[in-house]
């Protein structure tokens, strides 16, 4: 059987060639925005590195080791190595794999999920940036008490479904669900000891999202598929009636829905997520 696509390897591999190119940014989470800024993607790094430092923030000074879960490209690793902390990651995906590799250690980049990361070097952080939402609770939580030292702690930042997320609702964000997730805390030794509310301000990242499915996506589609009627309208007949053979009405619609990304939007957002930085520690 042909192998799924999958969104959380394939999705975001995509997404690392996409960031470079149009927002010369090697960075794959959202950004943190303040009000009143331009949100269009020549500010998306700034808006990306905003969220960085606050993110660093919420560390012990240095020198402390560091584990990047999910570390994409590398950069995180990269920079906290050079602010003289020692810093592994891992990552599942080989194109992140080949990026970080042009900044760390061979040896410090793992390639490998979280859930199959193994070895007895333990921590004094063990960091989630927006990479928490891939592993699934029951494979994260119970792993991470084993992997800190005395005193260390684990810092997430994500987006997390809040109470009014429907199940099978066409909406933006993800994650876990946020409840959830804090029972889970309970029942596997750690404790919240820090936790920032920033939902508000990486919301208006949605807007890039939307420029990009309005803005480019859908006109660049849009073109082709009339480009092709005019100049090969047979073999634009046969292409449009094998899509509508070969796509059931529901994924049609979806898709039209993607392209015109309504649903998108940051209020939309906002309405079903909350986006924290989480700071955590074994009770
Ligand atoms: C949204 S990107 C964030 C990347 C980077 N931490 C940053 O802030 O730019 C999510 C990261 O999680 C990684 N990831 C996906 N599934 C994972 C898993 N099961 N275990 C560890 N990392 C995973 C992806 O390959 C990617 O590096």
């Amino acid at each position: 059987m042909a192998k799924k696509f999958d969104t959380k390897t394939e999705g975001l591999d995509a997404y690392v060639y996409m960031a470079k190119v149009f927002a010369d940014s090697p960075w794959l989470h959202y950004g943190l925005w303040e009000p009143g800024e331009r949100v269009v993607v020549p500010n998306v790094r700034q808006a990306q590195e905003r969220y960085v430092e606050k993110l660093i923030g919420l560390f012990p000074p240095a020198p402390l080791a560091v584990l990047d879960v999910g570390g994409g490209t590398g950069e995180m690793a990269a920079l906290l190595q050079s602010r003289g902390y020692e810093v592994d990651m891992l990552t599942p995906s080989s194109v992140q794999v080949e990026e970080a590799r042009k900044k760390l250690a061979a040896e410090r980049v793992h390639h490998c999920r979280f859930e199959e990361f193994s070895g007895e070097k333990k921590f004094d952080v063990v960091l989630f940036s927006e990479s928490f939402q891939y592993v699934p609770l029951g494979d994260s939580l119970p792993r991470l008490e084993a992997l800190l030292n005395e005193g260390g702690i684990v810092v997430i930042a994500d987006c997390f479904r809040n109470d009014n997320f429907r199940k099978g609702e066409l909406v933006p964000g993800g994650g876990h669900i946020f409840s959830e997730f804090v029972r889970g805390v309970e029942v596997n030794g750690l404790e919240i000891v820090g936790d920032v509310d920033v939902t508000e301000g990486v919301a208006p990242t949605m807007q890039i999202d939307q420029q990009f499915y309005r803005g480019f996506l859908a006109p660049v589609v849009k073109q082709i598929s009339e480009g092709l009627a005019r100049s090969r309208p047979i073999v634009h007949w046969f292409l449009a009636r094998g899509f509508n053979i070969f796509t059931s009405k529901d994924t049609r619609n979806r898709l039209q829905e993607r392209f015109k990304a309504d649903y998108r939007s940051p209020e939309n957002f906002k309405r079903v997520n909350t986006y924290r930085f989480l700071t955590l520690r074994a009770r």
